[in-house]
This record gives C-alpha cells, sequence and structure tokens, in this order.
C-alpha cells in the first residue's frame, strides 16, 4: 500500500508526521516500512541519515527520489508494485505542487494531508484538494489538524470542517502543538512523543484497515 503525506502548503508539519508515523507504525505492525522521501529538501532521509550515529537499530530504509527526475514513476509498474505491495509505502512529499506528484498521488491509497486554521492555510487546503479533484485522485483523503493549540479559538474551524468533511475524513484527534514533536528522530518515539500521536494515529489505522480490509 502507499500511504503519501502531503498538502500545497509548507510547513504544516507533513514531514514531523511522517516520522512519527513510520516510527508509530514500525512499532505496531509486522509488516515492512518503506519510506521515499519526494522532497527536494530531503528533510526526512538527512535526518534519517544524521541518526546513523545513535545507538539504536533503525526502523525502516530511506529512499530519496531524485529531484532530476522528472517523471519518476512514469513507466507505472513500479508504482503500481508499491501499491498492491503488503508492506507499507510512506511518502512525504514538498510543500509545493508540482506534476511530477501527479501519478503518485492518483495512486496512493491514502493521503493524509495536515492543515491548520490561519487563513492561508485553510485556502492551500482547499486548493489542494481542488488539485486531487482534477487529478481524480481515488486516494482515501485523510484530514488531520496539525499544530493545533488547545487554548485557541479557530474561528473558521466550523466552517473549515464542514468543508473538507466533504471530500474525506477529518480526524477526531488533532495532533496539538508540543515541543516534543520538534525533536524527534527516526529510530524511536519516546513515550511524550507517543502520547503525542497516539490518538490520531490509531484513528488512521483503524480508517486503514476498515478500508482495505487487512489488519496493519
Ligand atoms: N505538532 C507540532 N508541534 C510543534 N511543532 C511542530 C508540530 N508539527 C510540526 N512542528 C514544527 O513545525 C515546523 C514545520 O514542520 P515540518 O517540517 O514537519 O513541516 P512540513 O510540512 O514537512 O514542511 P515542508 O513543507 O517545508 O516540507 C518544524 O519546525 C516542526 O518541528
Ligand atoms: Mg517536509
Amino acid at each position: 500500500m502507499i500511504i503519501t503525506f502531503a498538502t500545497q502548503k509548507g510547513g504544516t508539519g507533513k514531514t514531523t508526521l511522517a516520522i512519527a508515523f513510520s516510527n508509530y507504525v514500525s512499532a505496531i505492525s509486522k509488516r515492512k516500512v518503506n519510506v521515499f522521501d519526494f522532497d527536494f529538501q530531503k528533510s526526512f532521509y538527512h535526518k534519517w541519515k544524521e541518526d546513523e550515529l545513535l545507538d539504536i537499530p533503525k526502523l525502516y530504509d530511506v529512499e530519496i527520489i531524485e529531484e532530476d527526475n522528472k517523471q519518476p514513476y512514469s513507466d507505472f509498474e513500479s508504482l503500481i508494485k508499491l501499491k498492491e505491495s503488503d508492506e507499507i509505502n510512506i511518502f512525504d512529499l514538498a510543500g509545493t505542487l508540482d506534476v511530477k506528484y501527479s501519478d503518485l498521488l492518483i495512486y496512493s491509497d491514502f493521503i493524509v494531508i495536515p492543515f491548520e486554521y490561519s487563513n492561508v492555510s485553510a485556502k492551500s487546503t482547499l486548493v489542494f484538494i481542488n488539485f486531487l479533484g482534477l487529478l481524480e485522485s481515488q486516494a482515501e483523503r485523510i484530514f488531520i489538524r496539525s499544530k493545533y493549540d488547545k487554548g485557541y479559538k479557530y474561528l473558521n474551524q466550523e466552517g473549515m470542517d464542514a468543508e473538507i468533511s466533504r471530500y474525506g475524513i477529518l480526524l477526531k484527534s488533532p495532533v496539538y502543538k508540543r515541543n516534543c514533536l520538534q525533536i524527534l528522530d527516526t529510530r524511536k518515539l519516546t513515550y511524550e512523543q507517543k502520547y503525542a500521536v497516539k490518538t490520531p494515529f490509531a484513528e488512521i489505522i483503524d480508517h486503514i484497515n476498515n478500508c482495505l480490509e487487512i489488519t496493519l
């Protein structure tokens, strides 16, 4: 299967959630996890390389998809192979829309879309939803509130939630803004980090299990 972390807004927490989810799912699932860093910044890959210095075994490999490769999956075959595989293939994308992402966005089983309620972020999320519509992507859209501030009253939350829910599932639990999520590594989740993501991630996993009729 293919699970892609994407949206068109930069800095919304795609890589943070992709790392946390890869670590989380590696711990709970017997399936092999493979990560693909499809962002020119290669943040996930660099972190994973840096973590080779840690005295903890790696949980998965991270492959980079080279920038100069304009249509990395133009033959579809490798993409279909990843999609049909029982392994968990996780992609982290850049915060910019690019035609090179089209095939992946079409063939992903799930697209996890982190969003915030600021006006700019709301608009970008809607642009991204529209882009997926134009691509006629059949991927299940999973929306997740990212960097959510418990004490703050988001004025556009109600309207935005209603709009977003028309296009996919909106996870009940947000990922709150937490300092511990700013110091993730690719080898483990601390107790605190696990606590910060476990409820929304359990929702994602339930949804995947229901949609694909599997147990992750
Ligand atoms: N839940 C959170 N709590 C606190 N800080 C967070 C949280 N999620 C992300 N951040 C911080 O926000 C910043 C942007 O996060 P991240 O790099 O994951 O976003 P991104 O969507 O991958 O960005 P880009 O579009 O550049 O790839 C980072 O400094 C990260 O540590
Ligand atoms: Mg990123």
